[in-house]
């Protein structure tokens, strides 16, 4: 930073602690320049009081949850964090804290770690990019058609990891959410993408799990590896009910995804 701008910056700081000195801490109850009054936004609709970033913290944080879509006048900012260096240096955190911790493991031929698919391991931003990064409501034949073509890239920070993890001995199994029908085309995507090893990769079977949350699903398929041997070491994902539920994993990595909500 050069001095002029140094300046500027140190000018704007100090007459943002003067504005919280003022109208926070002093008077005790007025907070008015913190305004947390949240509406989700459900339908797109306009949070006049909630900034976009504002907005995608909470998802992040868990505290906004079951929405539908992005709301509507945050389409610029979402598609801004996606496209630039914001959700790959996000997405870059979260994965060398994985590896981190992985390094410091000791583990066994039955230790596995968990990838989810989608915003996961392979990214849907192509297909976003061209549907409001979030904004449209969901159609699930379009991104079914997306899908089907089987040329999602993947997300480099992730294909990193799972090659670190691969290195250091760790087995991967990739539980996604994506149906049987499905399976053919991930199978071959994820190898287009650079992922060429795995223990198990896990699909839904909707003859099972039709109408169950995503909740239910991966915990009762994580459970099913728990009973045949695997201990859980690592799980990542990008939404919460990747992580959340029984038979989590010994530690859990949440990736960011501002653009859809799955519970
Ligand atoms: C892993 O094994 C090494 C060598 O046996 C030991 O020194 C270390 O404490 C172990 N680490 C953990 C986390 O169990
Ligand atoms: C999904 O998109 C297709 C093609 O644009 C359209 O025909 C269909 O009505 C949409 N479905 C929903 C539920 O919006």
């Amino acid at each position: 930073m050069n001095n002029e701008r140094m300046k500027v910056f140190g000018f704007v700081v100090a007459i943002a602690v003067a504005a919280w000195q003022c109208d926070g801490s002093e008077h005790g109850a007025s907070y008015e320049i913190f305004p947390l009054r949240m509406k989700t936004g459900h339908g797109g609709r306009y949070i006049p009081e909630v900034s976009c970033q504002s907005w995608r913290v909470g998802v992040e944080a868990h505290n906004v949850i079951d929405w539908k879509t992005v709301p509507l006048d945050c389409e610029g900012y979402i598609g801004n964090y996606m496209l630039a260096d914001q959700y790959r240096s996000d997405s870059k955190t979260v994965c060398r804290e994985a590896y981190f911790y992985a390094k410091t493991l000791n583990f066994t031929a039955k230790d596995i770690w968990v990838f989810d698919v989608d915003e996961t391991t392979l990214s849907n931003l192509p297909y976003y990019a061209q549907h409001g990064f979030g904004v449209e409501p969901y159609n699930s034949t379009l991104f079914n058609e997306w899908v089907d073509i089987g040329e999602a890239p993947a997300l480099p920070e992730s294909l990193k990891l799972y090659k670190k993890l691969l290195s250091l001995g760790i087995k991967i199994v990739f539980l996604t959410g994506r149906p049987l029908e499905q399976k053919a085309v991930t199978v071959t995507n994820l190898k287009i993408a650079g992922y060429h090893k795995w223990e198990k990769i896990i699909v839904k079977d909707t003859s099972i799990y039709d109408g169950k949350t995503a909740v239910t699903y991966k915990s009762s398929e994580r459970k099913k590896l728990e009973e045949q041997g695997y201990n859980i070491i690592g799980n990542i994902g990008d939404q919460w009910s990747d992580i959340l539920g029984t038979n989590t994993g010994d530690r859990t990595f949440k990736l960011p995804d501002p653009m859809y909500y799955i519970s």
